[in-house]
């Protein structure tokens, strides 16, 4: 059995796993930052950085407990690398490598990003290549047809914000504080989805990519709409939160299914629909894409919801796909980290955390 040890850092959550080459979890441990930052609506890097230095030896030390295990015992040391803030990936990759140092351990340095392309294959030994991904998070919204380990074409990108941060946007117009992923979701369940009409950017559009900052500022101008409202003007609005909530998730579900459609069409032949990061967690979202990979005969696989919003069980698992490659001690953190450094770029597309 062989076992790698991995560390992620990069955004807020601060997390360290250990997973085996066959796909068991034998502990992983995640420190959330939420309260840390939900005064400022959104991550503060300065913050992040901080806490990562802070929490993220014990962390290691409690996980590697957990499993009854000591350094020695692991084979590799797997870190996330990049994309993300760079304070916080700093502080994982300095301590990687000074386990790697230490233990004598090989260091493999990760892209957050292929941690979450290959994490639908920890829990899904049946997943094989080349499978067509959506990559939906609070940084990230892309289509990539993942051939291997390492081999990603990018089809779609956002030209401007990613689906989680307008998630992150939706809920901090409707109040219901941060993350604000999950609490929207919530809310749109008691929502009616066609109460309000929102529009659907790109939807039907040639070019295979997404678009969101209209959707988020037609949530804002409806809720504006909403409470602005006086109570004696006669025009009282006919919808509330709720179903503002339930319409931008409906919209965004008819935005990604209409962007996946088109890449299936272009993507020549897969094995399976994935999708993967953060907005994978969304119920709603998941059964309309099931929906669609039956439409086209394909199987649907998403990650647990533990393994969809960020962890290191996915990057100790981009370890294990990536075993026998080593980096040098040397190797730089990177703020910026396209998977698919080949993609043309994109009018507006600017990759954030
Ligand atoms: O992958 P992730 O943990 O961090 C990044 O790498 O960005 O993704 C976090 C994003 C946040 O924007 C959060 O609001 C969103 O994922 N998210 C959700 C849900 N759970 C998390 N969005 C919609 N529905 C959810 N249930
Ligand atoms: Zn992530």
């Amino acid at each position: 059995m062989t076992t790698v040890l991995g560390i992620e850092s990069s955004c807020d959550e601060t997390a360290a796993a250990l997973v085996t080459d066959g796909r068991v979890i034998l502990a992983q441990r995640i420190a959330s930052q939420d309260e840390a930052h939900r005064p400022y609506g959104g991550v503060v890097p300065e913050i992040a950085a901080r806490a990562h230095a802070e929490r993220l030896t014990p962390l290691i030390e409690a996980t590697l407990a957990d499993a009854g295990m000591t350094l020695a015992d692991v084979d590799a040391v797997a870190a996330t690398a990049g994309p993300g803030l760079i304070g916080g990936v700093m502080v994982g990759l300095v301590t990687a490598k000074a386990l790697a140092m230490a233990g004598d351990k090989p260091l493999i340095a990760i892209n957050h990003l292929e941690g979450h392309a290959l994490s639908p294959r920890l829990a899904d030994e049946a997943l094989t290549f080349p499978y067509l991904l959506l990559l939906v998070s609070g940084g990230h919204c892309q289509i990539l047809l993942v051939e291997g380990v390492g081999r990603y074409r990018r089809l779609a990108t956002t030209i401007d914000d990613a689906l989680g941060e307008a998630f992150d946007k939706t809920a901090k117009l409707l109040g219901l504080g941060y993350p604000g992923g999950p609490a929207v979701e919530r809310l749109a369940g008691e929502g009616d989805p066609r109460k309000v009409p929102l529009p659907r950017p790109l939807v039907g559009s040639a070019e295979p990519h997404f678009s969101f900052a209209g959707l988020k500022s037609a949530v804002m101008r409806a809720k504006h709409a909403l409470d602005s409202q006086g109570a004696n003007d006669g025009q009282r609005k006919s919808y509330t939160d709720a179903d503002i909530a339930a319409s931008f998730q409906q919209a965004a579900i008819d935005c990604l299914t209409d962007r996946a459609r088109r890449a299936l069409a272009t993507a020549g032949p897969v094995s399976a629909l994935v999708v993967a990061g953060g907005v994978a967690a969304n119920q709603a979202i998941r059964a309309a894409l099931q929906a669609l990979a039956a439409d086209h005969g394909l199987r649907f696989v998403a990650p647990p919801l533990g393994l969809c919003t960020d962890n290191a069980a996915m990057i100790a698992w981009a370890g294990v796909e990536r075993l026998g490659q080593s980096d040098p001690l040397d190797i730089p953190a990177r703020p910026r980290w396209p998977l698919d450094p080949g993609a043309e770029a994109v009018r507006g597309a600017g990759v954030k955390a």
